[in-house]
């Protein structure tokens, strides 16, 4: 394969998202709420889960077709037994040019303390850590478990002092629910960490279909970045890469930048560049997909990689995803009445 393979928006295949397990020790009420994700609830049994050498061998067919980036999510990833295996395998991938590949996955970071160390030993390159409040009472709230947000923040410092670095921390922001905790957010980022954080700030997206979501709990991200911009003046920079989920604010004094994920009011599918491999080996094109590609039975019938390879281009140039795009413009036929895929499920 090629590495010119572009969908039927021209859009090319850069970044394989890889959810290896869909449980969590969370239950965040945008994404696993309680009532739903109870004890009993039908998580996958460990046979359906890919093995680290189905992972591996799919990463290295998505990397000769163009994958540049792979993020482990979940669920909670680090929840996995044995992850730090798994990224030992994939560190060893490289692109046809003979680059390593961007190696990273987005945590809780219940678990970042304990294992940064062997994490970044097994070769991963940065993480990037969920944290929606620095205030005890409401982070307890929001993961809904009573998990203390002091044990997240000791992994951030840990995930700091290994150097699993450039270190990214997201917030979900919902209105009403932990508003008022941004410009708290921003300052303590911007001064325990003098700009070498990267905090951005997540518009609460309608992803699954039990996380109850209204267009009354967004808070938009204009708001967000005006809000921020009060206390600390902001001026926008360049970004990165192409199909970048965030828009890029630099603080004036120097002080760092944030980002905003704005999928909600500004749609990004136009450059979206991202697969998703659920934990079960299907493939989804797009997060609020209904449906994914069995890409497992294809691993344990036998298919050479030639063949998987072909069948991945397939449906690659077929996709025609954009489906913030089609909600931000109301169109009625984008998405509702079908059951859409759950985020712990694909990993976001
Ligand atoms: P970087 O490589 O650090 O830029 O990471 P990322 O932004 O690609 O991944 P991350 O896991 O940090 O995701 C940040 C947020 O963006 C999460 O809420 C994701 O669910 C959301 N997100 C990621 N990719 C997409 C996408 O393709 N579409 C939409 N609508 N949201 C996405
Ligand atoms: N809307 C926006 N972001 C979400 N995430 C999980 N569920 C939602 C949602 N409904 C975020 C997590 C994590 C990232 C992978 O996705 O907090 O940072
Ligand atoms: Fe777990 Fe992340 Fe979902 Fe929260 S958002 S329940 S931490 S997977
Ligand atoms: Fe990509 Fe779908 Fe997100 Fe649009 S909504 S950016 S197509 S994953």
């Amino acid at each position: 394969p090629s590495g010119l393979l572009a969908d039927r928006l021209g859009r090319p295949l850069h970044d394989l998202r890889i959810s290896v397990t869909d449980r969590c020790n969370f239950r965040c009420s945008y994404c696993m709420p309680k009532e739903i994700f109870t004890n009993d609830y039908g998580f996958l049994p460990q046979s359906s889960l890919l093995s680290f050498e189905e992972i591996t061998r799919l990463a290295r067919i998505f990397v000769a077709h163009g994958v540049h980036k792979l993020r482990l999510t979940g669920g909670e990833p680090l929840l996995r037994k044995n992850v730090e295996k798994l990224i030992e395998m994939l560190s060893a991938l490289r692109t046809p040019e003979g680059q390593p590949l961007d190696l990273t996955l987005t945590t809780n970071a219940t678990l970042l303390a304990r294992k940064a160390q062997a994490l970044k030993d097994a070769g991963l390159k940065r993480v990037t850590v969920s944290l929606d409040a620095l205030d005890d009472a409401v982070f307890r709230r929001m993961n809904d478990v009573d998990f203390p947000v002091a044990d997240v923040l000791a992994g951030i410092e840990e995930a700091r002092r290994v150097r699993l670095g450039p270190l990214k921390v997201n917030m979900v922001v919902k209105r009403g629910t932990n508003d008022h905790e941004i410009v708290p957010m921003a300052r303590w980022f911007r001064e325990h960490y003098d700009g070498q954080v990267i905090l951005r700030f997540i518009e609460f997206m309608d992803v699954g279909a039990s996380n109850g979501w209204r267009m009354d709990d967004v808070l938009p991200s204009a708001q967000v970045r005006q809000r921020i911009h009060e206390v600390f003046p902001l001026e926008p920079t360049a970004p990165n890469a192409v199909g970048e989920t965030a828009q890029r604010w630099r603080y004036a004094d120097g002080r760092g930048e944030i980002g905003l994920i704005s999928s909600v009011t500004q749609a990004f599918c136009g450059d979206c560049n991202r697969a998703r491999l659920s934990t079960e080996g299907r493939l989804y094109l797009c997060l609020f997909a209904s449906q994914g590609q069995d890409l497992r039975s294809l691993l344990r019938g036998g298919a050479s990689d030639e063949q998987i390879a072909a069948a991945i281009g397939l449906i690659w140039q077929e996709r025609g995803d954009r489906y913030s795009e089609l909600r931000g413009a109301q169109q009625a036929d984008a998405g509702s009445g079908r059951r859409r895929v759950e985020m712990h499920y694909i990993g976001g």
